[in-house]
C-alpha cells in the first residue's frame, strides 16, 4: 500500500472496459492517487484495448490458448504483472476464474467488481439471477478476491433498486452507472493505505 507514491495497478479485462474507462478517468482527474501500468486482456478484441491505448497505457493480450489449465497460464499472467512491478490488480470485467497461483501471488491485493450484492447471486448472469429470485434490491460489491467463486472480503457495496418492468438490460445498465463510482472509490482507499483486512472483514481506516 502506498500512501507516499502512487500506486501501481495491472488492470485485467476481457470486453468493453466502461470500469477500466472510469478508472482512468478517476486517476487523470486525480481522485485515484495510482498508475495502470498495463491492462492485460484474455480476448484480443476487447474494447478495453482500445480505451487503454488511447490514453498510452501498455497492452498485452495474453490468450487462453495454447494452456492446458488455469494454473499454466496464470503463471504467466503473474510474471507479466511482475514485470510491470504491478502492486495491486484489477479484475475490471475478466471473465476467467482465477487459479490459487493468481490469488496467492497477490494476497489481498486483487480487486473484484460483482453485478449483485454478494454473497447473494455470485457466478455469472447474476442480474439475471437476480430477477429470477424477485428481490427488490441490488448492486455491485468490490471485494478482495479470494480462491472461491466472488467470496473473497467485501470492500465495498452499492445498492439499486429492482424496478418491476426491469429486463436484464435495463438492471445491468443500473447497475454499472453505480460500478463506475465504486470500483474508483475502493481503489482509492486501497491505494491510500486505508483497508485493513481482518479475517472476513474489510476495516476502512478514517
Ligand atoms: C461489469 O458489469 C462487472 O460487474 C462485471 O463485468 C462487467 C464489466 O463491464 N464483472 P465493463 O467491461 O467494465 O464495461
Amino acid at each position: 500500500m502506498s500512501s507516499r507514491g502512487s500506486c501501481r495497478l495491472g488492470v485485467l479485462v476481457s470486453g468493453s472496459g466502461t470500469n477500466l474507462q472510469a478508472i482512468i478517468d478517476s486517476i487523470e482527474t486525480g481522485e485515484i492517487n495510482a498508475e495502470i501500468c498495463c491492462v492485460i486482456s484474455n480476448n484480443a478484441a476487447a474494447y478495453a484495448l482500445t480505451r487503454a491505448k488511447r490514453r498510452g497505457i501498455p497492452v498485452v493480450v495474453h490468450e487462453n490458448k495454447g494452456f492446458t489449465d488455469r494454473y499454466g497460464y496464470d503463471a504467466v499472467t503473474v510474471q507479466i504483472l511482475r514485470s510491470y512491478n504491478v502492486e495491486l490488480v484489477i479484475l475490471a470485467g475478466f471473465m476467467r476464474i482465477l487459479s490459487e497461483t493468481m490469488v496467492n501471488a497477490f494476497p489481498n491485493a486483487i480487486m473484484n467488481i460483482h453485478p449483485a450484492l454478494l454473497p447473494a447471486f455470485p457466478g455469472l448472469h447474476a442480474q439475471q439471477q437476480v430477477l429470477n429470485y424477485g428481490v427488490r434490491y441490488s448492486g455491485c460489491t468490490v471485494h478482495f478476491v479470494d480462491s472461491g467463486t466472488d467470496t473473497g472480503p467485501i470492500i465495498l457495496q452499492t445498492v439499486v433498486p429492482v424496478e418491476q418492468d426491469d429486463t436484464e438490460e435495463s438492471l445491468s445498465a443500473r447497475i454499472q452507472k453505480v460500478e463506475h463510482r465504486t470500483f474508483p472509490a475502493a481503489i482509492r482507499l486501497y491505494a491510500d493505505g486505508k483497508l485493513i483486512v481482518e479475517g472476513r472483514r474489510v476495516r476502512i481506516l478514517p
